[in-house]
């Protein structure tokens, strides 16, 4: 990570009331500028709102309103909704600010004096709601292609920059700085849109169409184009500046924008800072968009969620943990209350929430609420330092590298780590054990503890306000060292604390049709644990000759399972691979060896069975089926089991026509359409 930390975010354009699109970018802003903070850097974090052009204009008419009251009205509600979502931004621009205003008619003086601006008359088919010319050739049945608005045609001079002067500089540039446009797929994207010669850019509109802009300072019949004066927001707001080393702010070092702003970012924006002779923004992350019931969110179509909305439903924390998990940055997700709740009550209410309560109940039953340093005294002491050691370093590697989803998902198997590590240790079981067993139980209690701090600090960026509650509860403030040992556990456990109550899903009424705010439908699926395991080690079965008995590890934990292959497949052939456990299977007894799970294995249509592998995830990762939220019960019979089939569709094992996935891959597997998976 660097030294300093400047991020923006689009500034939101005050005709449309904050949404859930919005609040993603803002979100993540915020936690990656927290991410930056908790590693010690200096942080600066812009956001705002982009108030000019004809859009605007319009809306105020249509309110019946002055455009600078409109403005203000809309403006504001973006300020209120930000607060309510805890994002900690160090300036709010406003493209009405006088200070914005005159920034941008110096820089176009600039531009002017510089030779890059000429005036030129101008046709072309007109689009009001996208704001800009189309040629013949892109229009679409006759209208605008983003939107599929009308477009009228207009004859008119205007003044051009001259965008094409610079397109070999910008190429040279993007090909020079492979992390300049992020994620790769994007970069590759404007490097196509480059093979085509570049347009220059309009960058007027005459005010006898649009007057609410910012004048051009070298012809005041016009106002400028409103993504110029929108984009030169990232540098008005630092302009004068600078961090405490004295350097100044700008460049910015990330632009975060969705996908569909991204030509204007990476292709307008740093073309007018070559011709202003400015510094490039270091790095542009364009994310994917959030769809709802797998259609683009739209205001027509009414299916646009309001953070507030979800916000008052389950909570500032929550709302932020589920756009940082769900959305794998650069990818479109899918918005579904369902999938929201799951979260909360599988992610939060029990793995994040389970260990905590039970080492507050413990702590304060057991040890008076007094937590003391312990040194690890089991190898599996040993193994929950290492692992939250680990995690630590993960996490800051995996933010740095824009992993968000990644990140939050390691600090979550931290979690799950502790519970699993209080399972093996049992400490209510020493908490009856005498005084030898009260030591050994403040000796589990504090590793869990420490454990947990780790994972709860790491949250924090994510979850500021439950993050500071849980860390209260163990008596800690926040802000201690990110080293497993370094806790000063001064201050008494709290004795309770429900960090994420369980949302109850009420079973949804037959013939209900799939909504937004329903909720969940119980499936047999949805109670089954699918888990990512590594196999480490295979031995035949000493009582049954088609069995193997396999080790696997599941990302911390090591498990027994037999598995039916050994007439199919060669130890080698299994050995390393990352297979699919049934995790929560009723262990039972095979032959005298204890089999705690099943491997997914898949027919190959020739009488044999390949085994179910996923390569890229990581042991302990759950797998799902596509829009279906998981469940999953502690425990599930193989009868339980076998009510939710698998089979391969289009060499994807699915769930009916769900496709299974793991960390954003589907499982897919070598064997014939319709085979039976198990
Ligand atoms: N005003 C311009 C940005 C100027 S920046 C110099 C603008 N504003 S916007 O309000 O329309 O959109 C702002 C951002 O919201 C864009 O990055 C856009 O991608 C994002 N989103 C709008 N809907 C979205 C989703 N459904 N999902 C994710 N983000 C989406 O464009």
């Amino acid at each position: 990570m660097s030294k300093s930390f400047y991020v923006t975010t689009p500034i939101y354009y005050v005709n449309d009331a904050p949404h859930i699109g919005h609040a993603y970018t803002t979100v993540l802003a915020d936690i990656l500028t927290r991410f930056h903070k908790l590693a010690g850097q200096e942080t600066f974090f812009l956001t705002g709102t982009d108030e000019h052009g004809q859009k605007v204009q319009q809306a105020a008419q249509k309110n019946g309103v002055d455009p600078q009251t409109h403005c203000d009205t809309y403006s504001l509600r973006f300020r209120e909704v930000w607060q309510g979502l805890n994002i900690g931004y160090d300036h709010f621009i406003r493209t009405t600010d006088k200070a914005h205003i005159e920034f941008v008619k110096a820089r176009l003086m600039d531009l002017w004096n510089r030779g890059h601006v000429y005036a030129q008359d101008y046709e072309g088919w007109y689009s009001t709601s996208e704001e800009r010319f189309f040629s013949e050739k892109e229009l679409v049945d006759g209208k605008d292609p983003i939107g599929g608005r009308p477009v009228e045609f207009l004859r008119e001079k205007n003044y051009f920059f001259r965008m094409s002067a610079f397109q070999q500089k910008l190429i040279d540039h993007i090909e020079s700085h492979p992390d300049f446009i992020l994620p790769d797929f994007r970069r590759n994207e404007v490097l196509g849109f480059l093979r085509q010669p570049l347009n220059d850019l309009c960058i007027s509109r005459p005010k006898s169409r649009l007057n609410w802009g910012v004048e051009l300072p070298f012809d005041n019949e016009y106002v400028a184009y409103v993504w110029v004066d929108a984009l030169l927001n990232y540098a008005s707001a630092v302009s004068g500046r600078s961090w405490s080393t004295g350097e100044a702010l700008w460049p910015a070092d990330f632009h975060l924008i969705g996908k569909d702003i991204l030509t204007t970012h990476a292709v307008y924006w740093p073309t007018l800072l070559m011709g202003m002779d400015l510094p490039l923004p270091k790095h542009l992350l364009a994310h994917g968009w959030w769809l709802i019931d797998n259609a683009k969110m739209s205001k027509t179509t009414g299916n646009v969620v309001s953070p507030l909305a979800l916000k008052e439903k389950y909570g500032v924390d929550a709302f932020r943990y589920f756009l940082a998990r769900e959305m794998v940055v650069g990818q479109d997700a899918s918005f579904t209350e369902d999938a929201f709740v799951a979260r909360i009550n599988f992610d939060l209410a029990n793995d994040l929430g389970n260990g905590l309560s039970r080492i507050l109940k413990l702590g304060v039953t057991g040890l008076g609420g007094k937590l003391r340093k312990a040194a690890s005294e089991t190898p599996e002491d040993q193994d929950l330092a290492r692992i939250a050691g680990d995690t630590v370093t993960q996490v800051l590697q995996k933010v740095a590298e824009l992993k968000l989803s990644q990140a939050v998902e390691d600090a979550l198997q931290l979690a799950r780590a502790v519970n699993r590590y209080l399972e093996q240790n049992m400490p209510w079981k020493l908490a009856k054990a005498g005084e030898a067993g009260l030591i050994r139980l403040n000796t589990v209690l504090y590793h869990a503890a420490e454990a947990l701090r780790l994972a709860f600090a790491l949250l924090l960026p994510v979850m500021p306000g439950k993050m500071k509650d849980a860390l209260g509860a163990l008596g800690l403030s926040v802000g201690g060292p990110l080293v497993f040992g370094a806790g000063e556990y001064a201050n008494p456990l709290a004795e309770t604390l429900h960090l994420f109550p369980r949302i109850e899903i009420a079973p949804k009424p037959a013939g209900e049709a799939k909504g937004n705010a329903k909720p969940a439908p119980v499936d047999p699926f949805a109670a089954v644990d699918l888990r990512v395991a590594r196999i480490t080690e295979v031995n035949p079965h000493p009582g049954a000759d088609s069995l193997y008995v396999v080790q696997l590890d599941l990302g911390g934990e090591t498990r027994t399972v037999c598995a039916g292959l050994r007439k199919h497949l060669q130890p080698e052939q299994l050995l390393g691979q990352q297979g699919i456990v049934v995790a929560n299977l009723k262990p039972a007894q095979l032959r005298g060896v204890e089999s705690r799970g099943m491997l997914l294995a898949a027919d190959n249509g020739q009488g044999g069975l390949n085994l179910v592998t996923a390569a890229a995830a990581k042991p302990g990762d759950r797998v799902e089926a596509e829009g279906l939220p998981a469940s999953p019960k502690d425990q599930i019979t193989l009868k339980e089991f076998e009510r939710a089939p698998l089979h391969v569709r289009q060499g994807v094992v699915s769930y009916g026509d769900k496709p299974l996935q793991v960390s954003g891959h589907k499982l897919a597997v070598s064997a014939p359409e319709g085979s039976e998976v198990r």
